[in-house]
């Protein structure tokens, strides 16, 4: 079978793995060639370098299925010094009140570039870059992002027609993007990383950073107003729900920076891995901003983000109702929304036969499980494992969700078979629990 390239960070690097792109050094000279074997002086040297943060590997698609499936980021040509500058960006602005503006200039100058890059070519298709998100410094990740995908999502409503930005429009959208959060480096630490849900006082100092962003940007005579305007009004809605910055002036419209960047910054929420929640797919995420549209959000945006991003990345995990399991295993090339799907387990017996089917996600033959019925995905087995653990702590319907009141087994694939049988151990282990007693 084919290999797949992904990322794998450096801190995660094992020996005998294979190099998927060759690595540069900060200088443009090459460090390790694409194809190189990992051994443990290369990673040493890799760990030694702290602007290198992750590392394209090579694995046979096999592997992709075992879990550890974290696709490589395909927006092309980005040169990730951009992306290691804004980290050190975002660590000055803890001690900085008032943006300056050459730091303004700065930035501008580092974006300018990926401006270019993304309004150059057919839009490149977002399909993983959640992958930038779950690190620690979530703010830097997360802001770089949503830049990303309110540029490219401006880029999809022009090539649909849907809007006409000047140059103006791209650059103040990128930097209204990349600023929107820029308050939450006044927010203390322990809040902002807070693993569980947040107190209602918590929430409160939470929501005042766009107050404490609009605060450093708002007298930055080189950021542009449509910018500013991203800052503090990136959480109000269209219905007029939601918050902005205090002491700033009411909006007689929404512009549609702002509207873009929201939807971005949803997006981003709903795709990236978090303490506590496990990623969901792009596709569950458009639904989601669907359900809002022209409440909420903007119709046209949404529908922009949705030309720009795939909503199944290769190789994820699907549950259908009944307790059927599938997994994405092509996405043909014109056909981004309707990939091609194998079944690959099932918690009942009656389901068996279909295990090994393949067939296109829009137009299932007969008996085939249809989209309607789709209920969860993730990123890997263990993910997906997790979102029906939730599921069903929310009280959804065991026999909707399984197929069975009571699972007694999991028949899946045999390629499948340890890695299915770990992730869905939860749903057998109680059971377990319970009859040790009995025999005691
Ligand atoms: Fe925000
Ligand atoms: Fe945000």
């Amino acid at each position: 079978m084919s290999n797949m390239i992904i990322n794998v960070k450096v801190t995660d690097l094992k020996p005998g793995q294979v190099i998927g792109e060759t690595i540069f050094d900060k200088h443009g000279r090459p460090l390790l060639c694409k194809g190189v074997k990992l051994t443990p002086s290369h990673i040493t040297r890799l760990l030694a370098r702290d602007y290198i943060e992750y590392v394209k590997i090579e694995i046979p698609y096999e592997e992709a299925s075992k879990g550890i499936i974290k696709p490589a980021e395909s927006i092309k040509n980005i040169p990730p010094i951009v992306h290691q500058k804004l980290g050190q960006f975002f660590k000055k602005a803890r001690h900085i009140d008032r943006l300056e503006e050459k730091a303004v200039e700065e930035l501008a100058d580092d974006i300018h570039p990926l401006i270019e890059t993304i309004f150059s070519s057919e839009p490149s298709i977002l399909d993983n870059l959640q992958l930038l998100s779950g690190h620690d410094d979530h703010t830097h990740e997360h802001s770089w992002t949503v830049m990303l995908i309110s540029l490219s999502t401006l880029r999809a409503a022009e090539i649909l027609g849907i809007y006409r930005p000047t140059e103006e429009d791209k650059n103040s959208l990128a930097m209204g993007a990349v600023l929107h959060d820029i308050g939450k480096t006044k927010i203390p630490l322990k809040v902002l990383n807070k693993p569980g849900k947040l107190s209602p006082e918590e929430w409160q100092l939470m929501q005042q950073h766009v107050t404490f962003g609009y605060q450093m940007v708002k007298d930055t005579p080189n950021l542009m107003p449509l910018s500013k305007a991203v800052v503090a009004h990136h959480h109000r809605f269209l219905d007029g729900s939601g918050y902005s910055a205090q002491g700033v002036q009411d909006l007689e419209s929404i512009p549609n920076h702002v509207r873009i960047v929201t939807i971005a910054d949803i997006y981003d929420a709903i795709v990236s891995e978090r303490p506590y929640h496990v990623a969901a797919l792009p596709y569950h995420a458009l639904k989601i901003l669907y359900q809002g549209a022209d409440k909420r959000f903007d119709k046209r945006f949404i529908d922009a983000l949705s030309h720009a991003v795939a909503p199944f990345p290769m190789g994820c995990f699907l549950l259908y109702k009944d307790g059927i399991l599938a997994q994405v295993e092509e996405i043909p090339k014109k056909e981004k929304d309707n990939p091609v799907v194998r079944i690959i387990g099932t918690f009942t017996e009656k389901y068996t036969h279909l295990l090994g089917k393949t067939f296109s996600f829009q137009n299932p033959p007969m008996g085939l499980p249809t989209e309607d019925t789709l209920l969860l995905g993730s990123y890997s087995p263990m993910g997906l494992a997790d979102k029906t653990k939730g599921a069903l702590s929310l009280g959804k319907v065991r026999k909707d969700l399984l197929g069975t009141e009571e699972p007694s087994n999991l028949y899946v694939l045999r390629s499948f078979d340890d890695i299915l049988h770990k992730a869905f151990s939860f749903l057998f282990a109680s059971k377990e629990k319970e009859e040790q007693p009995a025999k005691s």
